[in-house]
């Protein structure tokens, strides 16, 4: 029988006696490397589960287990038979395998890509793993929590020095309650993740399915949005979550203006075959934001953005942000943001 291989993580085993175990740290380069096979993982499954979607009814991005299980009895014997031929046969030295596009044909080969895809996500650990790897990577060793430039930024601002209220702010992709935007006293903070690590604190919740506010009191002065569109895995998508921010965004009261707080990495803005800056500063501008502050670091851009009101929303039809080649070269990336 094959060796059962502890993943990346080392930890103790689950007193769950359910066999995932509990994450502990990671070196830093093994984090970088988690990270990177998951954001491959979980993006191909993600193109997966778009062209699955059409073709079996009622499937979506979270139910699609118990939707096959329920619906598509041989689907699900092959997803579940790949799922678990991957899992008996995982050393932990398994080269990262690139998805080929070619089972996109198949419904078949898909739904038996996306059992091996799910049996390496829990060879590795889990989403659990995931996170604590993106923990780490925040920890102040290795780059720190982005949201002290926030408010570093704000403390500065002379418009925000007036403020004498507590502001409310929601911290989309949140890992942990302790980072600068908790503990600075300006805000009142409510924290979302797509998989809370404490779910006391930080409710586990896509923001795309988050109910759009039907009163002022469910909006917020403040959007932090801290390395969460590159992980967006589609370019329009990434558009719908700009879009969203408007409609959580308090309207302007008394020359008082609601902000975001974006951070990317520099290379989706420096080396993107279809985006840059200018392409960014541009969609913002259709939606009513204006740039207040940029700041380019080694490996991650930050801006702030003041949000001028719905009356300063362009019509979406009138702006064609499609996804159109800005910057040739076949070292580029694909990154994109479309409207
Ligand atoms: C790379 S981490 C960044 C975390 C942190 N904000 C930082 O700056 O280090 C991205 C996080 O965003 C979360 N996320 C991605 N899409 C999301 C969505 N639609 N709604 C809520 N959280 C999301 C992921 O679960 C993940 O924890």
């Amino acid at each position: 029988m094959a060796r059962k291989s502890r993943g990346l993580l080392k930890g103790n085993r689950s007193i769950t006696g359910n066999g995932i175990r509990k994450p502990k740290s990671l070196k830093p380069q093994k984090a970088r490397s988690l990270i990177r096979r998951y954001h491959t993982l979980l993006k191909d499954k993600e193109i997966i589960l778009k062209q699955l979607k059409p073709l079996v009814e009622g499937l979506d991005n979270k139910n699609y287990v118990e939707c096959l299980r329920e619906t598509q009895p041989l689907l699900f014997w092959k997803y579940n038979s790949e799922l678990k031929l991957f899992i008996e046969s995982w050393t932990g030295k398994q080269a990262n395998e690139p998805m080929n596009k070619d089972v996109l044909q198949d419904t078949n080969e898909m739904v038996a890509m996306l059992g091996k895809i799910d049996g390496e996500i829990k060879c590795r650990g889990g989403i659990e793993a995931y996170q604590v790897a993106l923990t780490d990577g925040q920890d102040s060793t290795r780059g720190g929590d982005s949201s002290k430039r926030l408010i570093q930024w704000l403390e500065s601002n002379t418009q925000w020095q007036k403020k004498d209220t507590i502001m409310s702010a929601l911290e989309i992709g949140c890992l942990s309650a302790n980072n600068c935007i908790s503990t600075c006293g300006m805000f009142e903070v409510t924290r979302i993740d797509l998989n809370s690590q404490n779910e006391r604190l930080i409710l586990q919740q896509d923001f795309m399915d988050r109910p759009l506010p039907t009163s002022s009191k469910e909006k917020f002065d403040m959007i932090s949005c801290s390395l969460v569109l590159n992980y967006v895995p589609d370019h329009n998508v990434r558009g719908q979550m700009l879009w969203r921010f408007t409609q959580f965004l308090n309207e302007p009261k008394n020359g008082f203006y609601s902000k975001v707080f974006i951070v990317l990495p520099l290379p989706c803005v420096t080396n993107s075959r279809y985006f840059n800056n200018a392409r960014f500063i541009d969609i913002m501008t259709h939606l009513g934001f204006c740039e207040e502050e940029y700041y380019e670091a080694k490996k991650v851009a930050y801006w702030l953005f003041s949000w001028k009101g719905s009356k300063s929303m362009k019509k979406v039809a009138e702006c064609a942000f499609k996804k159109t080649e800005i910057n040739s070269g076949l070292s580029r990336n694909n990154f994109c943001i479309t409207l």
